[in-house]
């Protein structure tokens, strides 16, 4: 059992499988220029696989495979495969793209359950915010997963002026779709363009969205970063993600590796274990691990205010979104 200083038990892994994407999302990307980090400095199949099993040694129980996008990894498949056999719940965040090739291996893995980012239902606010992206394919996919029985959750990043007119509609959608909306509250990371007044805070979420539906809180499960409603009537339902407003770090599960191994024990924290180049030397991991997970912070990584206000987002000392893998 993996557990910190504050009695937190660690048993869910965020393994990012590259910070290569097929999108721009400018909430995510810098500005400037980004290279995507070589093919070699990345944790190889095996790597992923031997580092994953040692985090499982020590009671991971979720792991979730995250990116830049996961999929666009040409050894993806063989991952997804290799992991499935570990005795862990595999699960995935994805832009939905490429989800129509990955359905048999999805399925063949035991994958029940996937996430997948879509921020607005206008077309041409899509290409706006993914600079490339295709808002169709993600659509479709979206629906190919709900006819196939997964369980699909839809993750919106509300901002201010870009989409936030948009919830009633994503509530509409969840009418007859039976998908679950997860609003997540902007987040600042590095090269992102953040700043606290485009923050919609749960609270100003669940105001306008009384305007038009009566919704009930659902039981929260433990770890859950997300708080549920459910609209009467709909097949679908809804939950918001309240980092910047109410932070949820108290019960917090969760453990994080960079797609060039390095492993972070906070989404905000600045310190990193290099746990790839450990392994390549082959120096033990777990020493590093639990070493790092008592360093954790007792909430965002120790160094982001937990009043929003108060955030200068150039002076946390972080890794891009796209290099932190979400
Ligand atoms: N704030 C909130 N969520 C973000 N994501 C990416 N960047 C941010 C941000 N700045 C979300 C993506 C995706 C998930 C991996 O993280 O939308 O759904
Ligand atoms: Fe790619 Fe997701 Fe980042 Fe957009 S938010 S650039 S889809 S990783």
């Amino acid at each position: 059992m993996i557990l910190d200083n504050y009695d937190r038990v660690h048993d869910y892994l965020r393994i990012s499988l590259t910070d290569n994407c097929n999108f721009r999302c400018f909430y995510c990307m810098p500005d400037e220029d980004y290279t995507f980090t070589p093919h070699s400095k990345l944790m190889q199949v095996d790597e992923v696989f031997e580092i994953a099993k040692q985090f499982v040694s020590l009671g991971v129980k979720k792991i979730r495979l995250t990116g830049g996008e996961p999929l666009v990894r040409k050894d993806a498949a063989t991952i997804i495969r290799l992991l499935s056999t570990l005795p862990v719940e595999l699960t995935m965040t994805t832009n939905g793209t490429r989800v129509h090739d990955f359905l048999r291996v999805f399925v063949e893995s035991g994958i029940r359950s996937l996430n997948v980012s879509l921020d607005t239902l206008d077309e041409e606010k899509f290409q706006l915010i993914t600079r490339t992206g295709n808002f169709h394919q993600v659509m479709n996919n979206i629906k190919l997963l709900v006819r196939n029985e997964f369980n699909v959750k839809v993750n919106v990043v509300v901002m201010k002026g870009i989409n936030d007119h948009e919830l009633l509609d994503f509530i509409e959608w969840t009418r007859n779709e039976p998908v679950q909306i997860r609003f997540i509250e902007f987040m600042p990371f590095s090269g992102n363009r953040w700043s606290s007044n485009q923050v919609i805070t749960m609270d100003q979420m669940l105001a306008s969205i009384s305007e038009k539906y009566e919704f009930i809180p659902v039981q929260r499960d433990q770890h859950d970063t997300s708080k549920k409603f459910m609209v009467q009537g709909h097949s679908g339902s809804f939950a918001v993600i309240s980092t910047m407003s109410a932070n949820f770090c108290g019960d917090c599960n969760r453990i994080r590796l960079t797609a060039d191994g390095k492993m972070k024990n906070c989404l905000f924290s600045k310190e990193e274990v290099d746990l790839l180049s450990a392994y390549r030397n082959g120096v033990s991991l777990l020493p590093l691990i639990e070493q790092s997970i008592k360093a954790k912070a007792k909430q965002l990584g120790g160094q982001v205010s937990a009043d929003f206000n108060q955030i200068n987002s150039s002076q946390i000392e972080n890794r891009t979104m796209i290099s932190i893998g979400g």
